[in-house]
């Protein structure tokens, strides 16, 4: 008898470990402990045994019951939470979109620049940003005394090695090492010892050159009337206005009419209606000297602009400082 009843909670124990549903416990619950259960048929053979057996056995059939019992109680309330847990889950809710990380403002205009050059035939270079002082200055005809030069404004490293002030040392380093006719146009970090609202130490600049044998003012004005156009928009005008720079001669600057006010004078443009956005010119002979190009016979335009400023007139943006706070809620934006 011991043993039979060791059995039936062995074969309970099995099948309760195979079922499935709430359905299929119920099931085992009416073959094992119900009214016509196995067990219950056991409590009635208790009568055959002998007399001071019965409390013996009578109490392991109790015990076999009750464990039986709490076995598919515990069995049920499991499967009723899993059962729960599905039906929680809503399929026609829209999914959560995963946030993929996007690309910096600055580098977003910076591509959109270089493309735009590129589209025109130039290629893109990099170049070092820690600078030998002769590539920064020397080359590009800026002489000793110039106050570029001061250490309130340069980052020294060495005597002879800076952080660039400027991307145009690219210019003289393409040259050094192509032939003429070349475009280019070379996107990059630049340094100057410069920090208030409208300045970081660190910002990047484009630099563009074209030359060849007869490459002309009008080349210049053409190509970068096209590039205001495409970047600004056709209905932007622009302007050139007499200016000085030690490596191009003569030199100009190009203001944009202002993307805020339209031209009707503004805060953003101290109401003037211009928006200064880059420095250019003609590439002085004593640059294409120091190369080793004939300034005779070839002639060219360098001009180089602020990716920060092109960002915010483009973006409307109107705290430099946003561009280098990494505040996602100002990134993702872009
Ligand atoms: N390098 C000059 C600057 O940083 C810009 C410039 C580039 C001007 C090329 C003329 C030609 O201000």
């Amino acid at each position: 008898m011991e043993n039979k009843i060791k059995e039936v909670v062995e074969e309970a124990r099995r099948l309760l470990k195979d079922a499935r549903t709430t359905q299929q416990l119920e099931e085992l619950r009416v073959r094992f402990i119900g009214r016509k259960g196995r067990i219950t048929a056991l409590f009635k053979e208790l009568g055959k045994l002998d007399k001071e057996k019965r409390p013996v056995v009578g109490k392991l059939l109790n015990e076999a019951k009750t464990t039986l019992e709490s076995e598919l109680e515990k069995a049920l309330k499991e499967r009723k939470r899993a059962e729960s847990r599905r039906e929680k889950i809503d399929v026609t809710l829209p999914g959560r979109k995963p946030f993929v990380g996007t690309l910096h403002p600055i580098t977003k205009i910076a591509r959109e620049i270089c493309s735009i050059f590129q589209r025109l035939g130039f290629d893109i270079v990099e170049g070092p940003e820690v600078e030998l002082d002769y590539y920064n200055f020397e080359a590009l005809n800026i002489p000793r005394e110039h106050p570029a030069r001061d250490m309130q404004d340069t980052f020294y490293i060495t005597d002879n090695v800076v952080l660039r002030t400027h991307t145009s040392p690219i210019q003289v380093r393409v040259m050094e090492q192509r032939k003429p006719p070349l475009r280019i146009i070379a996107p990059g970090k630049t340094y100057r010892r410069d920090s208030d609202l409208t300045h970081t130490p660190m910002f990047h600049q484009v630099e563009g050159l074209m030359v060849g044998e007869k490459v002309s003012f009008g080349d210049l004005k053409g190509i970068l009337t096209i590039f205001v156009h495409q970047m600004f928009g056709e209905d932007v005008g622009l302007r050139f206005r007499p200016s000085f720079f030690p490596f191009t001669e003569p030199s100009a600057e190009v203001d944009i009419q202002c993307v805020i006010c339209r031209g009707e004078g503004c805060r953003v443009c101290s109401h003037t209606g211009w928006l200064e956005i880059l420095g250019s010119g003609m590439v002085d002979p004593e640059v294409f000297k120091m190369v080793g190009y004939d300034p005779d016979s070839i002639t060219g335009f360098a001009f180089g602009m602020g990716i920060e400023r092109i960002a915010m007139l483009k973006l409307g943006i109107n705290d430099l400082r946003l561009f280098f706070d990494n505040d996602l809620r100002f990134l993702r934006q872009f």
